[in-house]
């Protein structure tokens, strides 16, 4: 079984590529299962369900979110009926919406959770403990489990990649918008990348203009970002290959595509 994730899809610019290229990725590597991160997929804050529905209909089977989950104020309208979107499980005890989901797939289910990371982020609850509460409630149900661990840190990605080695299927780090070269499977079979990177615009700044950002940087003053649509956009993602038996990820594949990273079919 193949399970793609594609990172934080930022903006049109964003949405454009993956209506452009999740057909062309399907048709390469035949992913069972598609995941999104649509945390800025509405001009770069939040989701609309317009947008979450879209992102079902290009392809998705599941929505991961992050800190800006609540930044669009619809969301507090349809998350609680939006069955396959995810936000972090570690928001305290009655937060609307879930942190989990499962998407079957033939009969085969597989888990989806999304947490987030407290080091220079929101000092939310522990996602190390809500980890091992949401995993022993998955594998009363599956032994596939996909974590999105949307934090800041390298150092918690990598304690919380570590911490889950041989408990899950895979850990992919979101949030930075920079795709690390890390990705890997650990020794007890948990694929693993500290971050999968951004789905958005390229010449930009984390996705936003970067003038703007370089302002900001240069006098101190704050400014107002929006996702850039003047230049070039990119995709990047992780292909994950699993031996649905175990549960185990045998593989991980990085991918990138951007004009100096030219995807060929
Ligand atoms: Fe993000
Ligand atoms: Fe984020």
């Amino acid at each position: 079984m193949k399970l793609l994730f594609v990172g934080d899809v930022t903006g049109s610019p964003g949405r454009e590529m993956v209506q452009q290229y999740l057909p062309k990725l399907k048709e390469v590597y035949h992913p069972n299962i598609t995941v999104i991160n649509g945390e800025n997929a509405a001009a770069g804050k939040g989701i609309t369900e317009k947008i979450y529905k879209q992102l079902l209909e290009a392809g998705a089977q599941a929505i991961t979110m992050g800190n800006h989950t609540w930044d669009k104020k619809e969301i507090f309208e349809f998350i609680d009926d939006a069955k396959n979107l995810v936000r972090p499980a570690n928001f305290p005890e009655g937060t609307p919406g879930k942190g989990m989901t499962f998407v079957n797939l033939n009969g085969t289910e597989v888990a989806i959770i999304n947490a987030q990371g407290r080091t220079f982020l929101s000092a939310l609850d522990d996602p190390f403990r809500k980890m091992d509460e949401l995993i022993s409630e998955a594998k009363k149900r599956t032994n596939i489990i996909f974590v999105d661990f949307h934090a800041e840190a390298t150092s918690e990605k990598q304690a919380m990649a570590w911490y889950l080695d041989g408990k899950v299927t895979a850990i992919a780090g979101t949030h930075t918008h920079v795709q690390t070269a890390d990705e890997r499977v650990l020794p007890n079979g948990t694929a693993y990348i500290t971050d999968v990177g951004m789905t958005g615009p390229y010449d930009s700044i984390i996705g936003m203009e970067k003038e703007a950002v370089m302002k900001t940087f240069l006098t101190g003053l704050p400014g107002r970002f929006e996702v850039d649509k003047k230049g070039r956009a990119q995709l990047n993602g992780l292909l994950i290959t699993i031996n649905e038996k175990t549960g185990k990820a045998t593989a991980a594949e990085r991918i990138m595509i951007n004009d100096d990273h030219p995807f060929f079919t």
